[in-house]
């Protein structure tokens, strides 16, 4: 008999979603939720609350009754400031008319990006550990997610022969996200020169997925689209949520050559039809006049960063210092746990929650991410209830 709501027939889901997995994420924030006075350093999300200014540019905007559809691209101001942006602080220039597009999220850009070049059977490289979207990303339009492992001792920057060796004639794109959720590495540049060689050498395209870019804490942040030979041939993803703190506006971009622009163009036309007007008012003012606070942002997270890595290795969890975003993802092998155990019981029993590595790809296993995106008392905390827990 069958007791389940659903008939039994079960291709009413299609099979490539069927076989989705479930992002270990969200089963594990299922039970962090569940609990009261958690310390939680495990959301990727900005702990500030979006600057001042930048909220009353959105008030002001719904005063002026701003409640309408822009155009498809996005407005063309915010369009012209992104460009200007991305000339001033990533060194390469884009046409704001035909080769940049305001998306609802990288999210909804990346998603854009995947459907407008992926033919059934296309293989996309990336590098794990990784952002969790980004498997399940190309799965859902239909390319074959291949997989390169970053390593601790690279302080997981990804190892240019390790991505050779994953180029086949299948090869669309390779996906690059650094500096890296959930690491925090960055590239160095001459491996970063090798990688945008080997793209041209494939005639494959870099879809650069720059989320972190400005949250860079030592030397300067090279975008590979810059690199000679690679603005054609490359997709820059950015956007304002971690940086600017606004990921509930849900605004970000794509820059790139014309034909691919305009292929994800066609797509967001029918589906998402255009980014909220409210949150590219916002965006715009972002870039007009928030420089300011977001290096104060920048710097607290650097701070907080400095603090939380050396108490980390204090403790014998082994951290590399990274570079870039808001995570360090410590080596808790010496714990004998595995990652899920560590988490969980971290939780249980001290109620600091950290995301198991494993959530991030299978290389992942053995780590836990933080994300120093929570103030420094509650990190000092954080730190004293691991050393607690490591100790009994
Ligand atoms: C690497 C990376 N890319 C993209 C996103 C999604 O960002 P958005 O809020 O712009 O959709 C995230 C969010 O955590 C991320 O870590």
């Amino acid at each position: 008999m069958n007791d389940s709501k659903f008939p039994p027939n079960t291709n009413r889901v299609a099979e490539h979603i069927v076989g989705l997995p479930k992002s270990g994420i969200r089963d594990f924030f299922e039970l962090v939720n569940a609990m009261d006075d958690v310390i939680s350093l495990g959301i990727g999300e900005p702990d500030f609350m979006t600057p001042w200014h930048i909220r009353e540019a959105s008030i002001y905007a719904l005063e002026n009754g701003h409640t309408s559809y822009t155009s498809n691209l996005g407005l063309l101001s915010l369009r012209k400031e992104i460009c200007r942006y991305v000339k001033s602080n990533y060194a390469v220039e884009y046409d704001p008319v035909s080769e940049c597009i305001v998306t609802v999220g990288v999210s909804e850009g990346l998603d854009l990006l995947l459907r407008a070049i992926i033919n059934p059977g296309d293989e996309i490289i990336y590098h794990e550990p990784c952002y969790v979207s980004y498997a399940p990303g190309i799965q859902m339009a239909h390319g074959i997610p291949v997989v390169v492992p970053t390593y601790e001792k690279n302080d997981f920057a990804l190892d240019p022969a390790d991505l050779k060796k994953a180029i086949t004639p299948k090869s669309k794109a390779i996906l690059l996200n650094f500096p890296c959720n959930p690491t925090g590495a960055t590239m160095p540049l001459d491996k970063l020169k090798e990688v945008a060689q080997i793209a041209i050498d494939n005639d494959i395209l870099v879809i650069a997925d720059e989320i972190y870019s400005e949250l860079t804490y030592e030397g300067e942040h090279i975008s590979i689209a810059s690199l000679p030979g690679m603005r054609e041939r490359t997709i820059f993803l950015h956007g304002f949520s971690k940086a600017y703190a606004m990921t509930g506006y849900r605004i970000a971009y794509a820059c790139g050559p014309v034909d691919i622009i305009d292929a994800m163009m066609n797509i967001h036309q029918y589906s998402m039809l255009c980014a909220p007007i409210n949150g590219q008012e916002a965006a715009l003012e972002a870039l007009r006049n928030g420089k300011t606070e977001m290096m104060r942002m920048k710097y607290e997270y650097r701070d907080r960063r400095n603090v939380i890595t050396k108490r980390l290795n204090e403790m014998g969890l082994k951290c590399f210092k990274p570079v870039g975003a808001f995570y360090v993802f410590p080596n808790i092998t010496s714990s004998g746990l595995s990652s899920n155990e560590f988490a969980t019981r971290l939780l249980n029993e001290q109620n600091v929650a950290v995301v198991p590595g494993g959530a991030f790809g299978k290389c992942g296993e053995g780590f836990v991410r933080c994300a120093y995106a929570a103030s420094i008392d509650n990190i000092v905390e954080a730190m004293d209830r691991i050393a607690l827990f490591l100790k009994r």
